[in-house]
C-alpha cells in the first residue's frame, strides 16, 4: 500500500485537530481568571494567549498551504519541484533550531562540568564561573537548590529541543515517507511493500522510546555503565533489525531519529516537568523531592551522551560508504562508539580531567571504519572496453532518473541536478559512478532498473580504464 496520496490530507487534518485543542486550552486559561487574579497571574495569562495567537496563526497558514499543496499540486507536474523546495526549507529549518538546541546544551555542559564550586562562594550556591565572550564579562551563578525569591523572568529552553523534533520527523515524512517505495525499500534488502516500510519506520520510533523509557524506570538507571552498555546493545539490536527490512540509508536515518527522540522526549516527559515541579516548589515555599531532580539530571546526561552519535548518523547519511556496506550495522556501531568517546573526552576535559586514552580510541575506532569500508579490491579484469559498451548500460538503468526529461515515476527532474544524458555528463561524474554504481552498488536506488553484476563490472572497468 502506498501511503503518499493519503500523507498531505492526514497532515492537514493534525493541524486542524491541534489548532482545536489549543483554542480549548487558551479558554481554559482565560476561565481560570478571576477577580482575585494577581498582576503576576494576569502577565502570565497574556503571555500564555499571546503565545497562543502565534501558534494559531502559523498552523493556520501551515494548514492553508498544505491545502492548498493536496489540491493544486497533484497532476500538475511540478510535484518533484515542490517536494525538493519543501525539503530544503524544511532541512534549514530543522538544522538552526538543531544548532539552538545542541548549541545551549553544550554549553549548560560546559558551565555544569567548569564550575567553580571551591572559592569564594556563599552559602547558597553550588558554583560561580566568569567568561568573556563577544566583547563583553559575563558573570554565572548556579544554585544549590533554589534562590530565596523566584526571579520574575525566567529563561526556559524547551522549543529548540520540540522543534527540532518536529522539523525532523517532517523532513523523515517528506524525504522517506512521501517517496517510500524509492527511499526506504530496497529488493535486494527485502522486497516489502511501500506501507510496510513506513510502518517499521514509525513503529521503531515510537516502540524505541518506549524500550528506553522503561529501562529508565529500573534500577539499572543508577548503574551508568551498565545503562551505557545496554543500551548500546538495543541500539544495535534495532540496527540490525533495520538493516534487514529497510535500505541501509533509510536503516541509518531511523536510528538516528530513534535516538533524536529519546532525546526530545527526554526533554518533553522528565526534564521540563521536573523543572516545573522545582519552580513550583520554590514559589509555594515547600521543599522539592531531591529525587526529581537527580533523575532530570541522569536524562540530561543521557542526552549529553547521546548528542554526538546523533548528528554523526544524520551526516553519515549522506555517505554511501557508512550506510551501502554489507555490514552497515556494524559500521553504524562503530560510529556510535568512536563518538561517544569523543563527548566522554570532552566532558573529563572540561572538567579539568584528561582522559586521553579517548582520543586514540576514538581515532582506532574511526580508522578501522575507513579501513572497512574501502571498496573491495576486484580480481583485474584488462580487457579494453570502449564508451560504445556502457553506453546503453546508462540508457536502460540511469536515465530513467539522471536526464533532462527523467521517465521514473517518482523522480520527475534528475536527483541532485545528475544527468546522464551525453558522454560529457557522464564522465564528468566518472569518480561518483564508480562509488555509487560500483564500489557501494547504493544505485541504481533500490536497484529499481535491475542493473547487473556484469553490468556493474563493465562501468567499473571502463572508468578504470580512464573513462575514455
Ligand atoms: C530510480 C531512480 C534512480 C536511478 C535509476 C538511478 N539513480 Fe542515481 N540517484 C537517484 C537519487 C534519488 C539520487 C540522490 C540521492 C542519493 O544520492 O542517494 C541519486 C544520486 C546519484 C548520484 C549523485 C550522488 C553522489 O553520491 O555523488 C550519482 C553519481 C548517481 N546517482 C549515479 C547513478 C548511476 C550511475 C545510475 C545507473 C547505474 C543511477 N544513479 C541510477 C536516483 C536514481
Amino acid at each position: 500500500m502506498d501511503f503518499s496520496p493519503y500523507f498531505l490530507p492526514v497532515a492537514v487534518a493534525a493541524i486542524l485537530v491541534a489548532m482545536i485543542l489549543l483554542f480549548t486550552s487558551l479558554l481554559t486559561v482565560l476561565m481560570k481568571m478571576s477577580d482575585e487574579t494577581t498582576g503576576d497571574e494576569l502577565a502570565d495569562v497574556k503571555n500564555t494567549l499571546r503565545r497562543g495567537r502565534i501558534a494559531l496563526v502559523l498552523s493556520f497558514t501551515l494548514a492553508g498551504v498544505l491545502f492548498l499543496a493536496v489540491k493544486y499540486i497533484p497532476g500538475s507536474g511540478l510535484e518533484g519541484h515542490i517536494q525538493d523546495w519543501l525539503n530544503l526549507i524544511i532541512r534549514w529549518a530543522h538544522v538552526i533550531l538543531g544548532i539552538s538546541w545542541i548549541g545551549a546544551s553544550f554549553y549548560f555542559i560546559f558551565l555544569e562540568n567548569s564550575l567553580n564550586r571551591t572559592e569564594n562562594l556563599r552559602d547558597e550556591l553550588a558554583g560561580n564561573l566568569w567568561a568573556v565572550h563577544g566583547g563583553g564579562f559575563y558573570y554565572v551563578e548556579k544554585y544549590k537548590v533554589s534562590p530565596k525569591e523566584l526571579p520574575k523572568k525566567l529563561h526556559w529552553f524547551k522549543y529548540e529541543a520540540y522543534y527540532t523534533w518536529l522539523t525532523g520527523i517532517l523532513l523523515l515524512s517528506v524525504v522517506y515517507y512521501m517517496n517510500a517505495k524509492s527511499f526506504m525499500v530496497d529488493p535486494s534488502v527485502r522486497d516489502i511493500s511501500a506501507g510496510m516500510a513506513v510502518l517499521i519506520g514509525i513503529g521503531t520510533i515510537v516502540s524505541g522510546w518506549f524500550v528506553y523509557d522503561i529501562l529508565c524506570r529500573t534500577p539499572l538507571l543508577h548503574k551508568k555503565q551498565a545503562f551505557a552498555f545496554v543500551g548500546f546493545g538495543i541500539v544495535v539490536l534495532y540496527s540490525i533489525f533495520l538493516t534487514q527490512y529497510l535500505s541501509g540509508r533509510a536503516a541509518f536515518i531511523h536510528i538516528g531519529a530513534l535516538l533524536g527522540t529519546v532525546m526530545a522526549g527526554n526533554v518533553f516527559f522528565v526534564i521540563i516537568p521536573s523543572q516545573k515541579e522545582l519552580v513550583a516548589a520554590a514559589k509555594e515555599g515547600r521543599p522539592v523531592n531531591p529525587e526529581l531532580g537527580k533523575l532530570a539530571g541522569l536524562r540530561s546526561l543521557h542526552n549529553n551522551y547521546i548528542t554526538l552519535p546523533v548528528i554523526f548518523i544524520m551526516i553519515s547519511n549522506h555517505f554511501p560508504a557508512t550506510f551501502g556496506h554489507t555490514a552497515n550495522w556494524a559500521i553504524l556501531a562503530g560510529l556510535t562508539l568512536a563518538s561517544v568517546a569523543v563527548r566522554h573526552y570532552l566532558n573529563l576535559h572540561e572538567k579539568g580531567q584528561l582522559a586521553v586514552r579517548m582520543i586514540p580510541f576514538a581515532a582506532v575506532a574511526i580508522f578501522a571504519l575507513i579501513v572497512v569500508t574501502a571498496p573491495k579490491a576486484t580480481v583485474k579484469n584488462t580487457t579494453p572496453i570502449s564508451f560504445a559498451e556502457v553506453e546503453p548500460i546508462f540508457k536502460d538503468r540511469c536515465t530513467v532518473c539522471h536526464s533532462s526529461h527523467p521517465t521514473d515515476d517518482v523522480q520527475k527532474i534528475a536527483p541532485g541536478g545528475v544527468m546522464f544524458d551525453t558522454k560529457e555528463q557522464i564522465q564528468k561524474m566518472a569518480p561518483r559512478i564508480l562509488v555509487r554504481a560500483v564500489q557501494t552498488a547504493t544505485m541504481p536506488q533500490g536497484n529499481k532498473t535491475k542493473i547487473t553484476d556484469d553490468e556493474r563490472e563493465k562501468i567499473g572497468r571502463w572508468i578504470e580504464q580512464g573513462a575514455k
